[in-house]
Formats: structure tokens, sequence, C-alpha cells
């Protein structure tokens, strides 16, 4: 199995876990970091609706706990009807643990779609821009 079927395959178990009984829409984040090893996310709502989580900040929190440093491939599905690519929360979530080589990858239908960081968050705030 290729890398990117495994990361299908995990996004998509990881989806059917989500806990998302307010907005009913289901997200499902796997990425794979510099160990080769893979880290699942969901969604996880709550009744005080700006305490929800996104599938993409989980699978970043669960990669941060394994020892994890950084991201090579994040694939990212969900339930709906459209593509749908990471919030701009997690665009900068992502962008801490991306370099120019890191893959942002939608699943929808079964068809991904690759985008890199710059991409999905140019003229991005991060490290380099704080005092030394
Ligand atoms: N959601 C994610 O998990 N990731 C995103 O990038 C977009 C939105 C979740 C949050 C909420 O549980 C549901 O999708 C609807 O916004």
């Amino acid at each position: 199995m290729t890398t990117l079927e495994r990361l299908k395959n995990q996004a998509q178990i990881a989806m059917k876990k989500a806990y998302a009984p307010y907005s009913k829409f289901y997200v499902g984040a796997a990425l794979i970091d510099e160990n080769n090893s893979i880290h699942l996310g969901c969604n996880v709502e709550n009744s005080a609706y700006p305490e929800g989580l996104c599938a993409e900040a989980g699978a970043i929190s669960n990669m941060i706990l394994s020892g994890g440093k950084s991201i090579k491939k994040i694939l990212i599905v969900s339930s709906g009807d459209l593509m749908v690519t990471p919030c701009g929360g997690c665009r900068q979530k992502i962008k801490e643990f991306s370099d120019e080589n890191t893959q942002i990858l939608i699943d929808h239908n079964n068809e991904v779609t690759q985008f890199n960081m710059n991409d999905l968050l140019p003229h991005s705030f991060d490290k380099t821009h704080l005092p030394k």
C-alpha cells in the first residue's frame, strides 16, 4: 500500500469517529511526520459551539504528543458535497510544522488534490517575524 493510500484509509477511519452532532459535518485528518509515523484527528464539537476542535488540530496534537516534529503530508477528508480545504486557523496550525515540501492533500470523492502551504497561506505570519 502506498503512503497516499494509507493516509486516505486512515483519514476515513478518523472521519467516522468524528463527534459532530451539531454541524453533522464530519472531518478526518491523517498526517505523516518526519519519522513516517501517522497521526489522526477528527473534529470534536461542543454544545458551546466555539469550543469545538477541527480534525487537523487533533492530528497535530497527536503528532506532538508522540514526539513528531514536522508534517511531511497531511490528508483531509470530509463528509460534504464540496471539496473542503483547511479553515484559516488550521492553515496557520499546519504552517507551524510545515516547510516548502509539505503536501496538503484533500480527498474529495476519492480524488486527491494537492496544495502546498504557500498556496493556502501566502504572505503568512511565522516565527521569523518574532523578535530574536
Ligand atoms: N472543520 C474541521 O474539522 N476542519 C476544517 O478545516 C474545517 C471545519 C470542522 C469544524 C466543525 O466541527 C465542522 O467542521 C463544521 O465547521
